[in-house]
């Protein structure tokens, strides 16, 4: 008996064997041109796909989600963040969401800890002096950043990636402080010493240094407001690998313009690819490409886990990352 065999379109390109795996198992659709699907290319993928692989560069909102043929049983995310997707709204059609967690957690922590050296240390800077032959000759003056031993770092947001930044930040000589909706497991707390703030505003007028690393929510949208930035120290860092609109940014440029804050290190926009016009061009603010999952290890096992997720789904049984809206 043959079998017909999932219907599953991917939005963007994957490593070619995430890519090759797919075609063996299911009827894959690959985007070759890794050009991001427009509206109408959205609207006609869920109209013929039992499975949509998305990524974070396409909107699945309820609008596309209420057009969906009856055919869609499952969004299967390719990446951790489902921000991009009405999650409440595709349960709700009775579709699976899953995502990538796990897999992109050290490669993450890794970022966010270069981006706290990069800005502390002045690394970018001083790589762009060197590049530009403007080096003239140590100077004991010269250059100087900030020491990470024995500063306070705040975590907003304790989860796996909050916790891998912790133990980085630990083994840096810094005191680690977090802010979550809960406390981490006692045992946890007391490996990474870790000092836990209920009130989010005490902890961040209190930190040499902060590091965002909770998901985008309707409750987390800026979060880093104009009041919380005008609380800082001045010469706190702000570090943001999670998601742009954690941050009002034209109010982080103001506060980086007048000196509020010291510095900054972001690897996520509000508007992605967009950056905002105030955050360029300053020294004491480094700004990457959206490269915290960007190894390719995350990628091939981010893509593995993809596969597994569907591949339990057409076993019948429950995916293993599965998102629900009461985790959101
Ligand atoms: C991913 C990310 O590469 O997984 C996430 O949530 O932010 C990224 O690092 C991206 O989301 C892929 O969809």
């Amino acid at each position: 008996m043959s079998v017909r065999k999932l219907k599953v379109v991917l939005t963007r390109r994957l490593p070619d064997a995430v890519e090759t795996r797919m075609r063996e198992l299911f009827d894959a659709e690959l985007n070759l041109t890794d050009r991001p699907m427009d509206r109408a290319a959205l609207e006609a993928a869920v109209q013929r796909a039992d499975v949509l692989v998305p990524t974070i560069t396409d909107e699945i909102d309820a609008a596309l989600i209420a057009g969906a043929g009856e055919q869609l049983k499952m969004i299967a995310n390719f990446g951790a963040g489902v921000d991009h997707i009405d999650v409440e709204a595709a349960v709700a059609r009775g579709m699976i969401v899953t995502n990538t967690p796990g897999v992109l957690t050290e490669d993450t922590a890794d970022l966010a800890m270069g981006l706290i050296l990069a800005v502390s240390r002045r690394i970018v800077e001083g790589a762009q002096v060197v590049a530009e032959g403007r080096f003239e000759g140590w100077s004991p003056t010269w250059m100087t950043g900030r020491k990470l031993w024995g500063k306070r770092l705040g975590i907003v947001g304790m989860g796996r990636i909050g916790q891998a930044l912790a133990r980085r930040a630990r083994a840096c000589g810094m005191q680690v402080h977090y802010h979550n909706r809960k406390p981490v497991p006692a045992m946890i707390a007391e490996e990474l010493g870790a000092t836990y703030w209920d009130d989010l505003d005490q902890m961040l007028a209190r930190m040499d240094l902060i590091s965002l690393n909770c998901p985008a929510t309707k409750d987390t949208y800026h979060l880093i407001s104009a009041g919380r930035l005008a609380k800082l120290q001045p010469h706190v860092i702000l570090i943001n690998t999670a998601r742009g609109e954690l941050i009002d940014e034209a109010a982080l440029a103001e506060a980086v313009r007048t000196r509020m804050i010291a510095g900054a290190g972001l690897d996520v926009f509000e508007q992605e690819p967009v950056i905002h016009p105030g955050l360029l061009g300053h020294a004491n603010v480094v700004l990457l490409p959206h490269l915290g999952s960007a190894t390719i290890e995350a990628r091939q096992d981010m893509g593995d886990r993809v596969i597994g997720n569907i591949l339990t789904y057409q076993n019948g049984h429950r995916p293993p990352d599965r998102v629900i809206p009461a985790m959101l």
